[in-house]
């Protein structure tokens, strides 16, 4: 373990006192999710960040904690080539324990569904440390899909103290495995405090191989991919669907900033290496990557982080999964679930890239997801929690369950959109 000196961004005020929350995470996701966080907690008077991250990431974890002026205290440096799902969980959890035994700290703050997510909690469970779990109460009600996610947050539940819900529909998630409802608030979620501040500091794309971008209006097909439960032939699959998509619409650009797994490397590249408009770089800094989801015309991805970032946007999201945990903006139109069925993939993108009214009837800015202040109201909720604070104001959004590939079509709830259709640019052919 290292241990850093701690940042301009976590360091609080000299003499101040308060409640030590100690932010642990691992991940790229995580780390996006929980920078708002980490910024709102060493904006507050009662409380006082410490950062840990078990680095079960290490380049693409760095590659946020460095946009955001993060600096870690505790560095758990656990990230191996192909690591195993044991190698993690055991590394991350001896490694925290550690560090939550001569730290103490008030609470302990996870995000998501990571095998670190999990780890970590179990970790302070063991110390008696009470654990707030952010992005809480998402399913899919199958242990496998996604692999080993939905199983990680249903055990980080019944480690948890309080469950900070991003929507009505997690929050409802929670109350039908008898969660106490005192201690579950609906805050948002942080991706989208993430997202709006990166979006108005315009960053670069921090990539060479982008830097013509914004000198067309071409059509830009932007996808990601890393699923654990698609390893292997689903995305093979993928790789053929993207060269069919590549040579079917010339003018299109396809731009994938591929996981560094280089199993999903090894599966996906051999099909598009060669292929004059598809541009794969390395992962991209998240402004650069915020500055490209807001470029593209249509998005086409297994995450679970740009499913809720494209929707914010008003970008038509394809998601190559059977199953969602996050069926608020499939419900209203513009996400659509095409699972890792190589012709639905082919076929869909094409009808978004030559069909105008299916474009419009997808690219619909919806923010069911947050509204910005999501970090604000989770240290409003810790505070309450602590008794410090009043209850905070919970974020309104439409109850809806699960979705699962092939929606019911026309389920729209009205109140969700707030922005008007977007036009696809220069349809081809
Ligand atoms: C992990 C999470 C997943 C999350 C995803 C976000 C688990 C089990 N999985 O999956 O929930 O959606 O992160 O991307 O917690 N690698 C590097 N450098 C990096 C990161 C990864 O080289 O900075 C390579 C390594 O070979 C590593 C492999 O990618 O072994 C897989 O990383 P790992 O964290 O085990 O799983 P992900 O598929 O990234
Ligand atoms: N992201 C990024 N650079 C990239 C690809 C993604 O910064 O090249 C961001 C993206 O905006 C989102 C997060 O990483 O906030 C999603 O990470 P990932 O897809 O790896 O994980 P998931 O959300 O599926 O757990």
């Amino acid at each position: 373990m290292t241990r850093s000196a701690r940042s301009v961004v976590t360091a609080a005020p000299a003499g101040r006192v308060g409640r030590r929350i100690m932010v642990i995470y691992g991940t790229r996701p995580e780390a996006v999710k929980v920078a708002p966080l980490i910024r709102a907690l060493a904006q507050s008077p009662v409380f006082t960040p410490m950062v840990a991250v078990t680095a079960q990431h290490r380049s693409m974890l760095d590659q946020v904690n460095d946009v955001f002026d993060i600096k870690p205290e505790f560095d758990l440096d656990i990230h191996r080539p192909g690591q195993t799902l044991t190698a993690i969980t055991t590394r991350a959890l001896h490694g925290v324990q550690a560090v939550l035994a001569e730290q103490r700290p008030d609470a302990v703050v996870v995000q998501g569904d990571t095998t670190t997510v999990f780890a970590a909690a179990l970790a302070a469970f063991y110390e008696q440390i009470p654990v707030v779990h952010l992005e809480a109460g998402l399913r899919t009600g199958n242990p496998y899909s996604p692999y080993p996610e939905e199983i990680n947050r249903r055990l980080a539940t019944r480690l948890t103290a309080l469950h900070l819900a991003p929507t009505a529909t997690s929050k409802s998630n929670l109350l039908a495995e008898n969660v106490d409802p005192a201690k579950v608030v609906v805050t948002g979620n942080t991706v989208i405090d993430a997202l709006l501040w990166a979006v108005e500091r315009q960053f670069d794309y921090g990539e060479p191989a982008l830097a013509d971008l914004d000198a067309t209006t071409k059509p830009v097909l932007l996808v990601t991919a890393h699923r654990r439960e698609s390893w292997g032939a689903p995305l093979r699959t993928v790789g053929r669907a993207l060269a069919r998509i590549a040579h079917a619409h010339r003018a299109l650009r396809v731009v994938f900033p591929i996981h560094r797994n280089p199993v999903v490397r090894d599966a996906i590249l051999p099909a598009i290496r060669d292929l004059p408009n598809v541009t794969v770089t390395e992962p991209l800094p998240y402004g650069g990557f915020a500055r490209l989801m807001n470029r593209a015309s249509v998005i086409l991805t297994d995450s679970g982080g740009v499913q809720e970032e494209g929707p914010s946007l008003g970008k038509p999201v394809l998601v190559m999964r059977d199953t969602t945990e996050r069926p608020e903006a499939v419900l209203a139109g513009t996400v659509r679930l095409v699972g890792t069925d190589e012709d639905l993939i082919v076929d869909t993108v094409g009808r978004l890239l030559t069909d105008p009214a299916a474009y419009t009837a997808m690219a619909n800015a919806v923010n069911p997801y947050g509204d910005g202040r999501a970090a604000q109201r989770a240290v409003a909720a810790l505070a309450h929690h602590f008794r410090l604070g009043p209850a905070p104001d919970e974020f309104q959004t439409a109850p809806e369950g699960p979705a699962r590939a092939r929606p019911e079509p026309g389920r729209r709830p009205p109140h969700t959109r707030n922005s008007p259709r977007a036009a696809l640019p220069a349809v081809t052919a």
